[in-house]
């Protein structure tokens, strides 16, 4: 397999965040300053920990995937980022409450440092947030110009070398894709004449690109996915992808609806509902946004279990999902599945699943992964939707012509077989 340039990963890596005072842009930026003193160890993160099989099964080669891979160096990554409220990053951390103050005090000077700069906010996209940090200009392509300013400002007074965004901010109320969001110029024109379908996510994006600055979208929101960004990413020659962290229930769904096809066994239904009591749930209570996260969570079964080819099977399946604003649990969100199966001759059974989990604690290994599967995608000349990524989203990005791939494990084949052909070895199929 013929290796690909990839340029050295040489110099600062800019990460701005949006959203960088939220429980999951926090928890990211400071657990990774943590996991670079030494002081952590960065469980979850693919990029840190897991290995890679290289050659033939009995060649028994399996580096590290960042000993092989050239990947920046976290100490090498300088953050920073916007967000409506203008506490720094540890202040915002110890209002998430999602780490403990006694890991935070491992970095309070860092974090302390990260003041975000002013935000591009509508509140008419985040309904439940009253934003104090915001930008002001008469129309949204004069926000595209402070975003601009923004991005090469840090760049300059960071000395970085290269920059990546990612969206850890709120999920924004559902978006139809519209005739402005489908060229290029529809888009700007849209942006000048303060179009109301003109997102603020849209504004970061279309200023990154500009720029000639990855976008990596965590919320479901529409954003990046749309052709008129798609052919500026082209142009531009800079990697974009989304949507939606797959960190909990939907990673479990892509791992047991496979099964559950695998074994041609029936399904009629799955059940399942959340409580979570952090912003981001106070966020979603607004129907809305609640509207947009939907959207991503359903497409999931569908598109695995293909009912099309299984009438018989899964042509009639009721899938639900609910989340529940529920202050009391903040970030540790309980999530419960009632699945209804069948099998031979149709008899019913069901599986349940509880899942007591760490909403940020999941997200912020992928936020640190993309971040640097990102970069390495630019400094590889990979430029437009990067679906190799597609493991670390509930709905990943696809253009017209190709379906999305959500099944966990075929999404980590690709990866890692990815990876491999940006190294210049084989790729595995498994048959040897
Ligand atoms: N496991 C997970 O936690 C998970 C999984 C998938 C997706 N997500 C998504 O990640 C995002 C962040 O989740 P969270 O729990 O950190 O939420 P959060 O509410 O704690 O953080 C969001 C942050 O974004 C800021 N913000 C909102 N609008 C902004 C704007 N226009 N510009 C700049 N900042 C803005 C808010 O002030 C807040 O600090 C949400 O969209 C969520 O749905 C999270």
């Amino acid at each position: 397999m013929e290796k690909k340039q990839v340029k050295e990963a040489k110099g600062k890596l800019g990460v701005l965040v949006v959203g960088v005072g939220g429980a999951v842009a926090s928890t990211f930026v400071a657990g990774t300053l943590i996991v670079r003193k030494g002081l952590g160890i960065p469980v979850g993160s693919i990029t840190q920990l897991a290995t890679i099989r290289l050659g033939k099964r009995e060649e028994n080669r399996f580096p590290k995937i960042k000993d092989v891979v050239p990947l920046a160096d976290l100490k090498d990554i300088v953050f920073g980022g916007w967000d409506i409220f203008e506490d720094d990053v540890y202040a915002a951390a110890r209002h998430a409450e999602v780490l403990t103050v006694e890991d935070l005090d491992k970095v309070k000077d860092e974090l302390s440092a990260i003041k975000p700069m002013k935000a591009v906010f509508d509140q008419n996209f985040v309904k439940r947030l009253h934003g104090t940090w915001v930008k002001s200009a008469p129309t949204k392509w004069d926000l595209v110009r402070q975003v601009r300013e923004d991005i090469r400002q840090f760049k300059e007074k960071n000395h970085c070398e290269r920059l990546i965004c990612i969206w850890c901010g709120s999920t924004e109320v559902f978006t139809p894709l519209g005739e402005v969001h489908k060229t290029l110029p529809a888009l700007e024109k849209a942006m000048q004449e303060n179009s109301a379908e003109i997102a603020p996510s849209m504004i970061y994006a279309y200023a990154c690109l500009a720029e000639k600055v990855p976008y990596i979208n965590g919320a479901p929101n529409l954003t990046v996915d749309m052709p008129a960004i798609w052919d500026f990413s082209a142009q531009q020659q800079v990697p974009i992808l989304g949507k939606d962290f797959k960190t909990g229930q939907t990673m479990l769904k892509t791992v047991l609806s496979p099964m559950i096809k695998t074994r041609m066994l029936g399904l009629s239904g799955w059940f399942s509902t959340n409580i979570l009591g952090n912003r981001d749930g106070e966020v979603l209570d607004d129907p809305g946004s609640f509207k947009t996260k939907e959207e991503s969570k359903l497409s999931v079964i569908h598109n695995i279990l293909q009912p099309d080819l299984y009438p018989e099977l899964y042509g009639d399946v009721y899938h639900k999902v609910r989340i529940n604003y529920y202050p009391p649990r903040k970030d540790n969100k309980e999530g419960w599945d009632n699945i209804d199966i069948f099998g031979w001759l149709g008899y019913p059974m069901q599986l349940k699943v509880d899942f007591l989990c760490r909403d940020s604690i999941l997200a912020a290994p992928l936020c640190l992964d993309l971040v640097l599967f990102t970069d390495l995608a630019q400094r590889a000349g990979m430029s437009g939707i990067q679906t190799w990524l597609s493991f670390y989203f509930k709905s990943p990005m696809h253009d017209f012509e190709h379906i999305a791939e959500h099944d966990l494990f075929i999404q980590y084949v690709k990866l890692k077989n990815t990876l491999r052909a940006i190294i210049g070895e084989e790729t595995i199929d498994f048959l040897d």
